[in-house]
């Protein structure tokens, strides 16, 4: 019945062109009330482009917009939101300096008149509302939230409009699987309102728990359409790679060699008591949820954050790192987890961002001339398919999964002691990904030592020689290869674990 109604929204023949890149050519895309619309494609496939064209940030040089059979234009976004559309930004952009509760409300329809205290309350309602209270308060302040959060308040923004149509645009990266679920929960509540839903996503398992149909973009066009009862994995990535993808990589492990990173019960107000061991040639995956210090921990191994008692030894040596400076000099290359804000430098090229570390710290170790150097990041930003027009281009005009693979292939070039990976597949395209894994695999045969810490446990299952579980700042356990299982590292991650291991 629904079928045959004109879709709540569609847009055919959509063309967008950045001066010499043609981000969108011809593309259809129809959302229907009550529906999950998947968005498929690889990193740079145009998928940002298209739902900031729905959301009125961008116009396209071609093509047009209808609600409901009704042609739209959306000069600008405020247009596209007083027609019943939202987006939910890939990257959101959160004010530092306010509340939750102003964050969400920033430029809400009709909010301007609401004192801060009654936008706090109402801010609060919403957030129970929608069943996000335990993940978000009202009350914390933009600068403390964690990029869960963030994407959070990006998503209470919308819901808060009660919009008809929400375009979600890799809203589960940054998340970890207890707020994954309460997101799922929420889209099929939406869906079940009669909300049309677009998502993009990378991952695939997302795709088949909520889509209804899949729409497939490969270099800005449209490869097809399908539902998703009618199609398979193995067919998208087809679709999206234009060609088939092995099976989910699997590292054959190899003698590890002598310690390259060992902690002695590291404490300080992060992390509690911590100990453990990455010896040369070992990959070892640091597994646990949202919250459980996994990237706090990595931040004090590179001397973000002080160590205030334990030892931490590097080939042996007790190291006291001071800043992230000290560490690299002594051989540790860091890809932290909010690559865009810690890491990449948006105003300056692509080259110049890969080439930093190699540039910095490897010919301050003295192994190699920067000529070789900037080869080297030219040969993994190669490697990886950053998508970009040309070498010079500023990393801010990449898409946001190529903005992640410049900093990656920054790292992976830098080929040093220990590399620290905090999610380096996040917001990461299927073939980038494989790519990924032989790389970090390929760095541990030639004895680098790696720490990995990621949420999806299919890719620390699959990467990691050894792993470790953190919960509440501590290491929960740690389980060796041969006996990880997602039941056996989930479990270990639950809260609820220590206390009944301790009574
Ligand atoms: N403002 C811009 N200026 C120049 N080029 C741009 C701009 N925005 C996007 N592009 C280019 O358009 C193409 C499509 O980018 P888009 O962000 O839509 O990709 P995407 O499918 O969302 O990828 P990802 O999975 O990495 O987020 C890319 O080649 C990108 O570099
Ligand atoms: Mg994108």
């Amino acid at each position: 019945m629904m079928t045959t109604q004109a879709p709540a929204f569609a847009a055919t023949g959509i063309t967008k062109t950045f001066g010499p890149v043609t981000a969108l050519s011809e593309v259809d895309l129809s959302l229907r009330a009550g529906q999950v619309t998947a968005l498929m494609g690889e990193n740079g496939a145009g998928k940002s482009t298209l739902l900031k064209i729905l959301g009125g940030d961008y116009q396209p040089d071609g093509g047009a917009l209808t609600m409901g059979g009704e042609p739209v234009t959306f000069a600008e976004p405020h247009i596209s939101r007083q027609h019943g559309l939202r987006i939910i930004a890939q990257e959101p952009e959160i004010i530092p300096h306010v509340d939750v509760a102003e964050n969400i409300f920033v430029g809400a329809l009709g909010a301007g008149a609401f004192s801060s205290r009654a936008l706090r309350t109402r801010a609060s309602e919403a957030i129970a509302e929608w069943g996000f209270d335990g993940v978000i308060d009202a009350s914390t302040l933009g600068s403390a939230l964690s990029p869960a959060q963030r994407q959070v308040v990006e998503i209470m923004r919308a819901l808060v409009d009660r919009p008809a149509v929400i375009c979600f645009d890799e809203p589960t990266s940054s998340l970890g699987d207890d707020e994954v679920a309460i997101l799922f929960r929420l889209i099929r509540r939406l869906r079940d309102e009669g909300v049309a839903i677009a998502y993009v996503s990378h991952r695939m398992a997302e795709i088949f728990r909520l889509a209804d149909t899949v729409t497939v973009l490969r270099d800005g066009r449209l490869v097809g359409t399908r539902p998703a009862s009618e199609t398979d994995e193995e067919e998208l990535v087809r679709m999206m790679v234009g060609r088939s993808l092995d099976a989910f990589f699997t590292r054959e492990p190899v003698l590890p060699g002598d310690p390259v990173l060992e902690l002695d019960a590291v404490s300080n107000e992060h992390v509690d008591g911590v100990s453990l061991t990455v010896r040369a040639g070992e990959v070892v995956g640091v597994a646990g949820l949202v919250g459980a210090g996994r990237s706090e921990l990595m931040k004090t191994i590179v001397g973000d954050f002080a160590v205030r008692s334990g030892t931490m030894r590097v080939d042996g040596r007790v190291v006291d790192f001071r800043s992230p400076s000290d560490s690299i000099r002594a051989g540790i290359g860091f890809a932290p987890e909010e690559r865009k804000a810690e890491a990449l430098v948006l105003q300056r090229s692509v080259k110049d961002n890969a080439a930093l570390a190699v540039l910095r710290s490897i010919t301050r170790l003295g192994f190699v001339d920067a000529a070789k150097e900037r080869e080297l990041a030219q040969r993994y930003v190669d490697r990886l398919k950053v998508k970009t027009p040309s070498l010079s281009q500023l990393v801010g005009k990449l898409s946001g999964g190529n903005q992640q693979k410049v900093v990656l292939a920054r790292w992976l070039a830098m080929s040093p002691r220990l590399l620290v990976l905090d999610e380096p597949t996040r917001g990461i395209d299927v073939g980038a990904k494989s790519e990924i894994y032989t790389i970090i695999d390929e760095l541990a045969r030639d004895g680098v030592a790696v720490l990995v810490v990621s949420s999806e446990l299919p890719e620390v299952l699959g990467l990691s020689d050894r792993i470790y579980v953190m919960c509440d700042g501590r290491i929960a356990g740690e389980v060796a290869r041969e006996d990880a299982t997602e039941e056996r590292l989930l479990s270990l991650a639950m809260p609820h674990h220590r206390q009944e291991a301790n009574s």
